[in-house]
């Protein structure tokens, strides 16, 4: 069954993983710290990191595996969404590697292959199943029928999950990414603070009114005492990823409901953060859903989900030809 080999250069991750029959020998993950002093992703920035990584990387995933390049039989590869720079190194690396080693190439869409992490290590969720995939860059409702058949049935009208963590951390003068700190803030505070929660009709998302009213609060707070932030830190967290977990969960299980679905997930970067989890598990409890969370080494960027997704396309023998292009905006 197929050694593939996978890489993910969406974002600021590079990552190569290799699998066995659907089984992750390796998943090695090379971290972009340089954006952090500049509170946001440089995306000219990241491409050359990736160019600087992938060699490296692939080159260590292949070690930890205990395989050489002529035991590989495919080659998976982020096609997008993502940042353009960033997808066109690893896409124009992959193209190259199996054109040499005569192998077939396999696009995977990032946010199917976030979904499809769940798939890496059981327990496996049962279709259909919601899965709420919470990223930096996505926010998105879908309804997945079977491992290629998806539907997205809501999605954030403005900023993603990840977008409005990062981006109030950021007004919090947190660093980037301030998701897993404001994580680690929160669960030692009580959220004492109330911010409004949007009123958008059916399935879809919104975040940048929270942000603004975030903005606002502290700004005014600000001026009646200059070291309110420091001062109220671990409030100001806790009450904003209660907001934002609350958003998410409302329509989570609106969704669930409505779709008559006894199996719910939640994929991507957010789904690594202790309230959305926590909350998703009562959320189960209450209504008897089976309720699934990756492990966290696969809930960010990685290509151990990229090498799952490329897997169950390789069963199904969907390879792609050699001139694909890679696409910041791409559907399923
Ligand atoms: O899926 P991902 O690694 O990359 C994208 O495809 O965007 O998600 C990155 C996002 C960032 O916005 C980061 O702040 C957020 O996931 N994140 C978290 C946590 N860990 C990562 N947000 C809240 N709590 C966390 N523990
Ligand atoms: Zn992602």
């Amino acid at each position: 069954m197929p050694v593939i080999l996978a890489i993910e250069s969406s974002c600021d991750e590079t990552s190569a993983a290799i699998l066995d029959d659907g089984r992750v020998l390796s998943n090695i993950i090379a971290n972009q710290t340089i954006h952090s002093e500049y509170g946001g992703v440089v995306p000219e920035l990241a491409s050359r990191a990736h160019q600087e990584n992938i060699v490296p990387t692939v080159a260590q995933a292949l070690k930890k595996a205990g395989k050489n390049l002529k035991d590989l039989e495919a080659i998976g590869i982020t096609i997008g969404p993502g940042l353009l720079g960033s997808l066109l190194v690893g896409v124009s690396f992959a193209k190259a590697l199996a054109y040499s080693l005569d192998i077939p190439l396999i696009q995977v869409n990032h946010m199917q292959a976030h979904i499809l992490a769940h798939f890496i290590e059981p327990p496996y969720p049962t279709f259909p199943f919601i899965c709420l995939t919470v990223s930096g860059g996505h926010t998105q409702l879908v309804l997945v029928k079977s491992h290629y058949d998806m539907e997205i049935i809501g999605q954030t009208l403005d900023d993603a999950a990840g977008e409005a963590f990062d981006k109030c951390g950021k007004i919090f003068g947190l660093g980037y990414p301030a998701g897993p700190l404001i994580d680690r803030l929160a669960q030692q505070h009580q959220a004492d603070l109330q911010f409004p929660e949007p009123q958008i009709p059916g399935y879809d998302f919104s975040f940048s009114g929270l942000k603004t009213s975030i903005l606002y609060h502290v700004r005014q707070q600000k001026n009646i005492d200059p070291d309110y932030l420091t001062k109220n830190i671990g409030n100001l967290c806790a009450s904003l990823q209660h907001t934002i977990v609350q958003i998410l969960i409302k329509k989570l299980t609106k969704a669930a409901l409505e779709f008559n679905v006894r199996e719910v997930a939640i994929a991507g970067g957010v789904s690594a953060n202790g309230g959305l989890r926590k909350a998703l598990e009562e959320a189960g409890i209450q209504h008897r859903w089976k309720t699934f969370v990756p492990k966290f080494e696969y809930c960010t960027d990685n290509a151990a989900m990229i090498g799952i997704a490329a897997h169950y396309k390789y069963l199904a023998g969907e390879f792609s030809p050699l001139d694909i292009t890679p696409s910041a905006r791409l559907p399923f």
